[in-house]
């Protein structure tokens, strides 16, 4: 497409990509913001996960980085430390894993996810009312999808979740899928300039982006009370992994505290946009008993609003995370 330049202006501006080769990325004719050649960046990591071993399941990966489906280990099960030592190395490792045909009960399903650590109550979104620690995500005609903006899970508590462990009780007939970007790629892809002026910076963090429009004042104080705006660098060291990763989010990001309005809003835009490089994202088609579990720091995910009348529901145990740090 970009040799084809005869009848245009040459393709403007070029660089390295971030890391690795595959030659130079171009941005095209007119549109500075749109860049187009190999993210190098990713073959790297791409290659690393090719060579792992599993012996408790196969892996299927779904994209270069991120998102595998695991096969061969049945859920419902009381499974063993090693098996699930092995599923927290592959999670990790894929930063999204998948499974299918696991027909969890509610209580198989907070089991499962207990064994990697204390499980969080939502405050905002209703549970399935016999297990609080199981957030319902119930759609139909008179309530549609809200969960189509690219985010991290509660990055508005001091301590949000590690990861989440999402089951499909109920899934439309097309559509409904959910992505999720890779936020290593997204950092490591980021240019030196950049990666040099985020570097120390703070976001602020706030529930009252989302949950807040459905709160009257009273309960907006009162909930304030609870969950003060929370401040967390812009760019976290994984606590397993020890690699940096993004983090912050379109969701619950409020600002950059060091900078001044104008400045936050363009950085973070800029930041905030990293997640919709396809190359850095990968798409799950749901089917009942499907099940994803997320590392919640490694990833952003956003659910496709595209089903609407019809009916999707899911069930989802986040497992509480350590306080994020650089
Ligand atoms: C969520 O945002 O945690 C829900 C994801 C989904 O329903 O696919």
């Amino acid at each position: 497409m970009i040799e084809d330049t005869k009848d245009r202006p040459p393709a403007t501006g070029e660089r390295d990509p971030a890391a690795g080769g595959g030659g130079k990325r171009v941005n095209l004719p007119t549109w500075d913001d749109v860049w187009v050649g190999p993210l190098g960046h990713l073959a790297e990591e791409r290659e690393r996960l090719g060579a792992m071993e599993w012996a408790h399941f196969s892996v299927t990966p779904l994209a270069a980085t991120v998102g595998a489906e695991l096969d061969g280990i049945d859920l419902t099960a009381e499974l063993s430390d090693d098996a699930i030592a092995e599923v927290r190395a592959a999670l990790h490792a894929y930063k999204v894993i998948f499974f299918r045909d696991q027909p969890l009960t509610p209580e198989q399903h907070t089991a499962f996810a207990k064994r990697f650590g204390e499980l969080e109550i939502h405050p905002f979104i209703p549970s399935n009312t016999g297990v609080p620690e199981l957030v319902r995500f119930s759609k139909n005609a008179e309530i549609g999808g809200y969960e189509n903006g690219w985010h991290h899970d509660v990055t508005w508590r001091e301590v949000p979740s590690m990861g989440a462990i999402l089951h499909a009780i109920d899934v439309p007939a097309t559509g409904g899928d959910t992505l999720f970007a890779d936020m290593y790629a997204a950092y490591d892809g980021l240019s030196p300039e950049v990666k040099e002026r985020i570097d120390g910076l703070t976001a602020e963090h706030d529930f009252m982006r989302t949950f807040g429009g459905s709160l009257d004042d009273e309960q907006k104080a009162e909930m304030r009370k609870k969950y003060p705006l929370a401040h967390h660098p812009v760019v976290i060291r994984h606590h397993a992994t020890g690699k940096k990763l993004l983090y912050v989010n379109r969701f619950f990001t409020n600002r950059i505290v060091e900078l001044d309005d104008a400045e936050s809003h363009e950085l973070l835009g800029h930041l905030c946009d990293q997640a919709h490089t396809l190359e850095y994202q990968c798409r799950f088609r749901w089917e009942k008993d499907s099940v994803a579990f997320w590392d919640n720091r490694a990833v952003q995910h956003y659910a496709s609003s595209d089903y609407w009348p019809d009916v999707r529901v899911m069930e989802r145990a986040s497992i509480i995370g350590i306080r994020p740090a650089a």
